[in-house]
């Protein structure tokens, strides 16, 4: 390991015992609290739909701002263990569709935020890795046209590539405003960053 790589990962650490000692479930929660904090693009009692969202850090999250008069949807197709005043649904986003959003004492349609903190895993191989993102970028759209309010927000996992540059054409597209984030709790090193899109186009 290079020094720099080094110091890359014991910033990381860093990052993982605050996440800890904050009692989230993932580092990434900071990410989405990073954001948060810049963009402020998630409002108090928000229905937000959070995909790939075990172990549930930015669901986590998403309940501190939203509180009581918010919804939050979370949607992995791994378990999560249950997060009081979180709905969960157990599903492959790619196998969404209008019916899952019936069951709720509240019409929860369209929702006011989406997220995605999707990635595959990695093989290393960027060529693979970009492919596979490209394809699960393709449902996490499909979910943005069908579920998202118009004037709603999203933010988007991407990683830097061809799934980067076809998710910024989409952004550009049918959202107001598009901005790219890059928190300081991303290990500098991973590909990763997120894109996010602020009032959707009619
Ligand atoms: C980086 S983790 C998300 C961490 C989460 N945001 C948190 O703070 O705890 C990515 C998640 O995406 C989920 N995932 C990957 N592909 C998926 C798919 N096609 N449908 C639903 N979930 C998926 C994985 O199971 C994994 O739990």
């Amino acid at each position: 390991m290079t020094k720099s790589s080094k110091a890359i990962y014991k910033k990381g650490d860093a990052f993982s015992k605050l996440a800890k000692a904050r009692g989230f479930r993932s580092r990434s929660a900071l990410k989405l609290l990073e954001v948060q904090k810049k963009d402020n693009f998630i409002k108090p009692s928000s229905r937000i739909l959070d995909l790939g969202s075990s172990p549930g850090g930015w669901s986590q999250v998403c309940l501190q701002i939203v509180g009581k008069k918010g919804f939050i949807l979370s949607v992995d197709k791994k378990i999560m263990e249950p997060l009081k005043g979180v709905n969960y649904l157990n599903k492959e986003l790619e196998k969404l569709k209008e019916s899952d959003f019936e069951n709720f004492d509240e019409n929860i349609l369209p929702f006011d935020v989406v997220l995605s903190d999707i990635a595959p895993n990695i093989s290393g191989i960027s060529e693979r890795d970009d492919a596979l993102m490209n394809s699960l970028l393709l449902g996490i759209r499909s979910c943005l046209d069908n579920f998202l309010k118009e004037d709603g927000n999203a933010l988007c996992k991407v990683f830097h590539g061809e799934s980067f540059d076809n998710m910024m054409i989409y952004m550009k597209t049918n959202f107001q405003k598009v901005k790219i984030r890059k928190p300081d709790s991303s290990r500098a090193n991973s590909k990763e960053t997120y894109i996010l899109g602020m009032g959707k186009k009619k």
